[in-house]
């Protein structure tokens, strides 16, 4: 791949430059003062999602060089790469696509691999959703358990918590997730065998948790009458000789080029589908695919990914920012924040670039959030006051689907005004009440929280999370950071059967000894 890491360009000296003469000394107020005509320069209208960025430490100067940064740094051939289906997934040997499960089933696609391959995609699909369909239909099931972890439950329970709106009110839907049995216990309290569908969601069907939750449930559905695990278990997997062998017969496919937080546009979408019906889940996909031609199409200045994406690297890297606040103003949106902790951080937390030499710059930011106005009486004090500057990410939706008078206004007055509050400060001579102002937001709006809406705004973390990989020439695909705890945890949980501590590090033998104790 012709890639050019971002700090061995011209333009990564340029931008340290500029942010040596003007970047680190950029204020909100002054900006907006000299250049009145902001809000309109730095907006971005992308499908489904508009953007303002006005209220970032971001001037034309930066922009430009940013861009700069992106061509030199080979971003547009590397993005095309990945939707021309070649292996940029270079440590897995994997093409990446998760953008074709979102792709109509008549898209141009140039080669033989990416065609057969969604030809595959639609064939999936439209077992999947004919299944959800019959689901819905089926009055017996009152109950769907998703047992998944990680892009297996992260995905789908975000999303049907976001679009209850639209979840038919004939069924509830659970999410366990957590080896801890607490959680499937507190599940099957609730449910009962005859009236409950499992839906067993692993792309390996070998994560732990996931394997050790589908059998106490299986177990659980055994023991308390239940008669035909065909009926009521189905698995979700790349993996369906592994499902076959659990004892599962109704799999639905996906391919290894869906990374497991990149899925949940495939069959990891079923409790989803189940919960919005086909329509909807096919406007999901379709808003995503809107989102997809934008990055892959709009010029890199009006390209709402790109443009995020550079930010991202400006923040983190000239201004050694390291953190984000996803602060979505919808309480449907309350795992969104926990949904993009694993998008970006389990893609993009890594310290060696593509040729597993050490980064000499800092990549992944933390995130982290809740829903406003909840935050604002939490933990907005310190985004306000506080020592650290935390650029904040707001989620406003314009139209809301209750009819309670006075509480969207109030909300949405409470968004504007935060980001309001951030940038313009507030001057007190005592001290205490003072606010030094100046800090950055960005706001994405939503016209209403749809199927297709929550679908585009989900690419578009996707591509912005591409972006700023790409620049750092990281492989944003893998995940080799999460293999050493589990290896460790299966030593351990023998260790902690066997009392044996021998050849343990003195602090893992005393937690062992003091736990069995
Ligand atoms: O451990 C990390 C991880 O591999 C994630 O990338 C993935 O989403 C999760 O575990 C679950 O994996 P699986 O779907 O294979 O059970």
């Amino acid at each position: 791949m012709n890639q050019t890491r971002c700090d061995r360009t011209p333009a990564w000296i340029a931008l340290q430059n500029h942010y040596a003469d003007a970047g680190q000394g950029f204020d909100l107020r002054t900006a907006f003062a000299q250049q009145p005509d902001r809000p309109q320069r730095f907006a971005i209208e992308a499908p489904h999602v508009f953007a303002d960025l006005s209220k970032n430490w971001i001037d034309e100067a930066a922009s430009a060089l940013l861009l700069d940064l992106a061509s030199q740094s080979g971003l547009p051939r590397h993005r095309d790469a990945m939707f021309g289906g070649e292996a940029i997934n270079h440590t897995e040997q994997r093409a990446v696509m998760h953008w074709l499960l979102r792709s109509p089933a008549n898209a141009p696609v140039n080669t033989g691999f990416v065609a057969d391959m969604l030809r595959e995609v639609h064939t999936t699909l439209d077992a999947m959703l004919a299944y959800a369909e019959r689901v819905r239909a089926d009055a017996t099931i009152t109950d769907v358990v998703n047992i998944g972890i990680g892009g297996s439950d992260l995905g789908p329970q975000m999303a049907t918590l976001a679009l209850d709106e639209y979840v038919t009110p004939t069924k509830r839907f659970h999410f366990v997730s957590n080896v801890d049995g607490h959680e499937l216990a507190a599940v099957l309290r609730r449910i009962r065998p005859d009236n409950t569908l499992f839906l067993i969601a692993s792309k390996t069907f070998t994560t732990i948790e996931t394997m050790t939750n589908a059998r106490s449930a299986k177990a659980w559905f055994e023991a308390q009458g239940g008669k035909d695990v065909g009926r009521h278990f189905a698995a979700l997997t790349t993996n369906v000789a592994a499902a076959r062998d659990f004892g599962i017969d109704t799999t639905f496919g996906f391919w290894d080029w869906v990374g497991g937080r990149y899925s949940v546009w495939s069959a990891i979408g079923l409790p989803l589908a189940i919960a919005v019906g086909a329509a909807n889940f096919r406007a999901f996909l379709a808003g995503a695919h809107d989102m997809d031609e934008h990055f892959r199409t709009a010029p890199l200045a009006r390209n709402l990914p790109v443009q995020l994406g550079l930010l991202d690297i400006w923040y983190r890297n000239f201004h050694g920012l390291c953190s984000r606040c996803i602060a979505p103003y919808h309480s449907a949106l309350r795992r969104y924040p926990a949904y993009l902790q694993q998008l970006e951080m389990e893609s993009n937390g890594k310290r060696v670039d593509s040729d597993g030499a050490a980064l000499p710059f800092a990549t992944s930011p933390v995130l982290w959030g809740e829903p406003g106005t909840n935050g604002q009486h939490a933990y907005f004090q310190m985004l306000h006051q506080g020592t650290d500057v935390v650029p904040v990410e707001f989620v406003a939706v314009k139209k809301p689907q209750h009819d309670l008078p006075g509480h969207h206004t109030l909300l949405l007055s409470n968004v504007v005004a935060q980001a309001q509050a951030l940038m313009q400060g507030k001057a007190d001579p005592g001290g205490h009440r003072h606010f030094v102002g100046n800090r950055p937001s960005t706001l994405l709006m939503l016209e209403e929280l749809t199927p297709a809406s929550l679908g585009a705004l989900l690419a578009l973390q996707e591509h912005r999370v591409f972006v700023s990989g790409s620049l750092w020439g990281i492989n944003s695909f893998d995940q080799w950071g999460v293999e050493l705890g589990k290896v460790l945890a299966k030593d351990i949980e023998a260790r902690l059967v066997s009392g044996d501590v021998v050849g343990l590090d003195g602090s893992t033998a005393a937690l062992v000894q003091r736990l069995r104790s």
